[in-house]
């Protein structure tokens, strides 16, 4: 796991903004964290590092929305209102295995809801930290985290 210091929402962004510019199609990203930790502003800088010019707004009442402008497909779901039952229902994994969807990424906020994952993600927890100020632990499970320039 690697640890990294927020201080700001400038700099939550700009981690979202890498990502953006340097992730695959087919990455799946699980964010964690409370209510208010910075996982939508994550979101709109991955939506940013991608080249999306369209505002990124929180799914939590369409559950997903879909952006086709940038390099590849930003796929921005919110599980906040669903139980893991609801979400099975929802089949996730056509979205990470591309079936019938074009290839892009998956940014899933509230991932703690999932009753099952990919077999490769990246997850990040966004977690209140002192002053305001937000920290973000990041996983990566069976992908790399170094096309980041993140090193474990
Ligand atoms: N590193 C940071 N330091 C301070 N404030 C931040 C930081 N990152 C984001 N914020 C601010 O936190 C607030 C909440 O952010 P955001 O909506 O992205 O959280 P969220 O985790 O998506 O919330 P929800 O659980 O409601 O979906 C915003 O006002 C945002 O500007
Ligand atoms: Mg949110």
């Amino acid at each position: 796991m690697t640890t990294i210091f927020l201080p700001d929402t400038k700099a939550t962004q700009q981690l979202g903004i890498n990502f953006g510019k340097n992730l695959t199609a087919g990455s799946v990203i699980l964010l964690e964290g409370d209510l208010g930790a910075g996982k939508t502003t994550l979101v709109q800088g991955i939506g940013q590092g991608l080249g999306i010019t369209e505002s990124i707004v929180s799914p939590t009442f369409t559950l997903i929305n879909e952006y086709t402008e940038g390099r590849i497909p930003l796929y921005h779901l919110d599980l906040y209102r669903l139980e893991p039952q609801e979400v099975t229902g929802l089949n996730l994994e056509s979205y990470w295995e591309g079936i019938e969807v074009t290839p892009g990424i998956i940014a899933i906020e509230w991932a703690e809801r999932m009753p099952y994952l990919p077999d490769s993600y990246l997850k990040v927890c966004l977690i209140h930290a002192e002053n305001g100020t937000r920290q973000a632990e990041i996983t990566a499970v069976n992908c790399e985290l170094s096309i980041l320039n993140i090193y474990i």
